[in-house]
């Protein structure tokens, strides 16, 4: 699937974002970096709790920030994730349970990129990720 200029930048953003990570159990950084329907930016790093119950992704960082002002359409996010110190091994895919929050805010045609570098990266569509999801239209 193609992704425009912009979208593309949005892995830079994603790697600046983890720098930010708050991680020191897993010591694994993540960031996203999640472009909204009027091409604004709002980045997220993971943030890790000794309950690890309370530890936030990095993806429900950047929503919940955009959220949080106002803003609640969203077009692509970018995500990428390593281990303290070394490039990433693999693509960070996004967890169930942020896959269902973007389904809250984010229509199917959504997307997911996951990267390793600026140039090595996959794209998905929220609905490719997150098939035959629960939503709203389900509890009316
Ligand atoms: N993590 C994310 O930030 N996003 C995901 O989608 C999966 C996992 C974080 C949570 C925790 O701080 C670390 O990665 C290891 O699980």
């Amino acid at each position: 699937m193609d992704v425009t200029r912009e979208e593309k930048e949005l892995i830079k953003w994603a790697f600046v974002a983890a720098k930010y990570a708050y991680s020191p159990y897993s010591h694994f950084h993540v960031g996203a970096a999640l472009m909204t329907k009027e091409n604004g930016l709002y980045l997220g790093c993971n943030i890790e709790n000794s309950s690890y119950g309370a530890t936030n992704c990095a993806e429900r960082t950047a929503i919940f920030k955009a959220v949080s002002d106002g803003i609640t359409s969203f077009t692509a996010i970018a995500i990428v994730g390593y281990l303290e110190g070394n490039d990433p091994a693999d693509y960070a895919y996004p967890c169930g349970i942020c896959r269902q929050v973007m389904s809250e805010f984010c229509d199917k045609d959504f997307k997911i990129i996951v990267a390793r570098s600026e140039d090595d990266y996959k794209v998905y569509t929220l609905d490719q990720l997150l098939p035959e999801s629960f939503g709203a239209e389900n509890i009316k």
